[in-house]
């Protein structure tokens, strides 16, 4: 037996210190959670994608009265993007959450199936996404999605 180890690398940036497309892409992202439909768990997400054409396509938290049916601000975000523009890599996504009207203090980080969905167009393009993960204390910045979803499944996953 032998024991093994992941890690993984991020970077915590104030607003002021990221370069200005960031600053703008995550702006975007908090101007979406006003648009979230979140009647049941007050809890706005939004999300922007930036390609890399500089074009930016943006969503936020859909619920439903049939919880499961709902989704996240995240695949809507990502996949308004592919719909969109599917021959163009994206280049990064960012998260910002707000919670009783307030922005969150620390990041939220994707549920599992928007990291899958994540990881899906990562490797669909074969070009690492950057993700910004808002919060008004410090922003987290992940160089690319197989770091926040490390042995993880994918196409070549069901090769030999
Ligand atoms: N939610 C997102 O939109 N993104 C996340 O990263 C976490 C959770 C949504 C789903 C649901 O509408 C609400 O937040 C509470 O879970």
């Amino acid at each position: 037996m032998k024991k093994q180890q992941i890690n993984t690398e991020f970077s915590v940036y104030t607003f002021s210190e990221l370069p200005e497309n960031y600053q703008q892409l995550l702006v975007k992202a908090k101007e979406q959670t006003a648009n979230a439909y979140v009647p049941y768990s007050h809890f706005s997400v939004g999300a922007a994608v930036l390609l890399e054409n500089g074009e930016i396509f943006a969503g936020n938290n859909q619920e439903n009265a049939a919880y499961p049916s709902g989704l996240c601000a995240e695949r809507v975000a990502l996949f308004y993007a592919n719909a969109q523009r599917p021959e163009i890599p994206v280049r990064a996504l960012a998260i910002a959450a707000k919670t009783n009207g307030e922005f969150v203090e620390n990041p939220i980080s994707p549920c599992g199936a928007c990291r899958q969905v994540m990881l899906e167009t990562e490797t669909r393009f074969a070009k690492p996404i950057s993700l910004l993960l808002y919060g008004k204390n410090e922003i987290y910045v992940f160089d690319r999605v197989t770091d926040i979803l490390p042995l993880s499944f994918t196409e070549a996953s069901m090769k030999k």
